[in-house]
């Protein structure tokens, strides 16, 4: 990394604002390390939504990075009901494992008054609601479902700066290209003693771009003419995950475009360059409906089953990885 990017990203990086919740992210993560890393049980880290690039020091602006959360919510419960513990790295404010059938706009649809002091879930939600409560609460009750929420990269950043004291601040300033993975890296690093047991589903769009580092400080007046803004490429860390944090991991990426002529060609450009078990193609329009699983040997459309009513694709798509996850685990032990 040149020595002038290197001192962007030290200012960029001092002018973060301080994770507030560092401490209990960390001693969350160790409980249901502890709780669920022993035996043969399987864990894997969903990552969810997308993350934002704010704009301005005391940020009203941002770039945000499309993405409503539902494939690594509903992907959520899919996993849970394989049997696996999962650490669900969400955006905040972004679909919720178990939520899915419930109205967000407003979620106070579903209940009404009954008196002064009760109330009542409306008849149309009643199953919804309950099922909802039930799933939820026994995930997180049992201690197999452990949500991590982020917004910014700040976050990210910072939590990564709790993770690696020891190394020096230059070190650091390469690994700011770690800005979306720095939550990553924690539970990767907690995950590593699993060895094959742990999965790694990458459903997150990530920002592939950071504002330049002379950020605004105060809202940027719109009055005041065209705006001029840099913005720096980060190169994704992937391949760093594959090869120091969870080398021994199955590890699943996703690939979003909006041309299908180049999709597939990209995913396998990923799987390759980042080594990946698996690259899941999509393309925004039909994501809902198909996606490609592309590994070395095949490239696997999976359907959702339109016959079916409420169904979805993170359904079977979930049971494949399932099934790849467990010939990859039992290869491991061969
Ligand atoms: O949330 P939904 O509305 O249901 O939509 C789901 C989805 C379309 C967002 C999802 O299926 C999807 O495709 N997510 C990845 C989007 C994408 O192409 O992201 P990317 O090109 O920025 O990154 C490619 C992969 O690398 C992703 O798996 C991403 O999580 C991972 N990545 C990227 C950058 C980075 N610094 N670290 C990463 O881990």
């Amino acid at each position: 990394m040149n020595s002038s990017l290197g001192s962007e990203i030290d200012s960029f990086y001092e002018s973060a604002p301080p994770l507030k919740e560092r401490d209990s992210i960390m001693e969350k993560l160790n409980e249901f390390v502890e709780l669920n890393c022993k035996g043969t049980k399987r864990v894997v880290c969903v990552t969810s939504g997308g993350t934002t690039v704010p704009l301005e020091q005391r940020c009203v602006r941002y770039i945000d990075n499309f993405s409503s959360g539902h494939r690594g919510a509903a992907s959520t419960e899919y996993f849970l009901k394989a049997g696996y513990a999962i650490i669900f790295l969400y955006r905040r404010a972004t679909s919720q494992p178990y939520c899915r059938s419930l109205p967000d706009d407003p979620l106070l649809e579903c209940f009404e008054a009954t008196d002064e002091l009760n109330i009542q879930v409306r008849q149309p939600y009643s199953e919804a609601v309950k099922r909802a409560i039930r799933d939820h609460h026994a995930a997180v009750a049992g201690g197999f479902l452990l949500k991590l929420p982020f917004t910014t990269i700040f976050e990210y950043l910072q939590v990564f700066k709790i993770a690696i004291p020891g190394r020096s601040f230059l070190l650091l300033i390469e690994y700011l290209v770690l800005y979306y993975e720095q939550m990553l890296q924690m539970v990767a690093v907690s995950l590593r003693s699993l060895g094959p047991l742990a999965m790694f589903y990458l459903a997150a769009a990530v920002s592939g771009l950071l504002c330049s580092l002379e950020k605004h400080e105060h809202k940027i007046q719109s009055g005041s003419g065209p705006l001029d803004m840099r913005l720096v490429q980060v190169p994704k860390m992937l391949s760093v995950l594959r090869t120091e944090w969870a080398p021994m991991a199955f590890c699943i990426s996703f690939k979003l475009e909006t041309d299908t002529k180049i999709l597939l060609d990209k995913a396998d450009m990923a799987l390759r360059k980042y080594k990946m078990n698996a690259v899941v193609a999509n393309e925004l329009l039909t994501r809902k409906e198909v996606v490609v699983v592309v590994t070395d040997s095949e490239k696997i459309s999976v359907q959702r089953d339109k016959t079916e009513a409420g169904s979805d694709v993170e359904n079977p798509l979930v049971k494949l990885l399932v099934d790849r996850h467990s010939a990859f685990i039992k290869d491991s032990n061969a």
